[in-house]
C-alpha cells in the first residue's frame, strides 16, 4: 500500500510518501481502507507519536493521522458490530500507526458508521475535534441559557464547540480572526470578538464557561471573565506540563467514545452541525497539507479516489 511515513523524528519535512506493507488485523481489530485522513499539525509534539505506552522510543517508521473515514476491508476475529464494506469513521490509538495510509488498523470498538450526508473528507475531520468539543462541554456542564466563551471558535475544535454549544441553547461568545467574523455568526455564535484587535476581557465578563483551545496568556486572562463558580476547560497542550494545579485540573485529553461519535454522526445527518474542512490535499502533497494553515476547520488528505463519490 501507499503510506506516509516518518523515518526519524522531526516535522513535516520528514514525511515520506512510499510503499509499505498492509497491516493485518488481530482479534478485536478492524482493517480500514482509508478514503480520507485529517491533518493534525501538533501531532509532531505529542508524546505517543514517538513513545510506547511503556515509555520507550517507538520504532520507526511511524504513520501519523489518527482520525479517518473509510471502508471496512477486513475484520480480525469475530465481531458483530462491523461488517465488511461498511462505511465508517473514527479515531485510532495514539500509540499505534495512524491513518495517513491506504489502510490502517483500529480497535473494532472505536469504529462507527460514517454520517451518510457528508463525504469522506468531511467525515475525516470530525472524530478528534468533535469528540473533544463534546467532552469539553460535558466537563464544563454547559446547560441551556448559560453563557460560554469559546477561544479559537473557527479552529478544528472551536468550530464544533460553537455548534454544539448553540445546539445546547447556550449563549455563545467566540473569539476568532477578522476573516472569520461572519463565518462564526453563520455557525451559531451570538457574539464574535476579533481577538487581534479587541482584548476579550474588555468586552466579556461573568460567563459560566470558558473553553480554551489556545492556552498561554489567553488562558491566563480568561479566569477573570468567569462568574463566581464558573468553569474553565482547557485542551491546549501547554496545560499538560504546567505546575499550576488550577490549570492542570482544567485540562483533559480527548478519548475515543463510540456512543458519542454515533450521536455526533446523527447530529451531522440531521443538519444540526457541519464539519468544516480547510483544504483537501493528495498524499503526495502531504507536506503542504501540514504547512498551509487553514483559515478555518482542518486540512484533509484524500487517500482514495472513492472519496470523490462520498462512498
Ligand atoms: N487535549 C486534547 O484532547 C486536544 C484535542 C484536540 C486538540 N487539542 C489541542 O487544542 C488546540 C486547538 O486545536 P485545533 O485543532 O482546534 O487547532 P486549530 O484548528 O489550529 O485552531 C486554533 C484556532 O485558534 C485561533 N487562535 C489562535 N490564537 C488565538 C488567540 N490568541 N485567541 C483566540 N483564538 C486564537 C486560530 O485562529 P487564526 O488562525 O485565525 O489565528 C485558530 O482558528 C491545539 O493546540 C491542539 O493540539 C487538544
Amino acid at each position: 500500500m501507499k503510506a506516509i511515513r516518518l523515518h526519524r523524528s522531526g516535522g513535516p519535512e520528514s514525511l515520506i510518501c512510499e510503499e509499505a506493507p498492509i497491516p493485518k488485523p488481530r482479534d478485536g481489530q478492524v482493517l480500514i481502507q482509508v478514503h480520507a485522513a485529517a491533518v493534525t499539525p501538533t501531532e509532531f509534539a505529542w508524546y505517543p507519536t514517538f513513545h510506547t505506552p511503556e515509555g520507550n522510543a517507538r520504532p520507526f517508521p511511524i504513520v501519523l493521522g489518527h482520525e479517518f473515514s473509510g471502508v471496512v476491508a477486513a475484520i480480525g476475529g469475530s465481531n458483530r458490530d462491523v461488517r465488511m464494506g461498511d462505511s465508517v469513521y473514527g479515531l485510532n490509538d495514539w500509540f499505534m500507526d495512524g491513518a495517513q495510509a491506504e489502510y490502517c488498523l483500529v480497535a473494532a470498538a472505536s469504529v462507527v458508521p460514517k454520517p451518510a450526508t457528508v463525504d469522506h473528507a468531511r467525515a475525516a475531520v470530525v472524530p478528534i475535534s468533535a469528540l473533544t468539543a463534546w467532552q469539553a462541554l460535558d466537563r464544563a456542564q454547559l446547560s441551556k441559557g448559560q453563557r460560554i466563551l469559546i477561544h479559537g471558535g473557527a479552529g478544528g475544535v472551536g468550530s464544533f464547540a460553537v455548534q454544539l454549544a448553540r445546539h445546547k441553547k447556550a449563549h455563545v461568545i467566540a473569539t476568532a480572526s477578522a476573516v472569520n467574523m461572519d463565518f462564526m455568526k453563520r455557525l451559531g455564535a451570538d457574539e464574535v470578538i476579533d481577538y487581534r484587535t479587541t482584548p476579550f476581557e474588555t468586552v466579556v465578563r461573568d460567563v459560566d464557561v470558558v473553553l480554551d483551545t489556545v492556552g498561554g496568556e489567553t488562558r491566563d486572562r480568561s479566569w477573570g471573565v468567569l462568574r463566581k463558580s464558573g468553569r474553565l476547560v482547557t485542551i491546549a497542550a501547554d496545560a499538560e506540563g504546567t505546575k499550576q494545579q488550577q490549570v492542570r485540573d482544567a485540562f483533559f485529553i480527548v478519548q475515543s467514545n463510540r456512543e458519542q461519535l454515533i450521536e455526533i454522526g446523527r447530529l451531522i445527518d440531521g443538519g444540526v452541525i457541519r464539519p468544516i474542512v480547510g483544504a483537501v490535499f493528495s498524499m503526495d502533497e502531504v507536506r503542504r497539507a501540514y504547512a498551509e494553515k487553514p483559515t478555518r476547520g482542518k486540512n484533509v488528505l484524500r487517500i482514495s479516489e472513492g472519496d470523490r463519490h462520498g462512498q
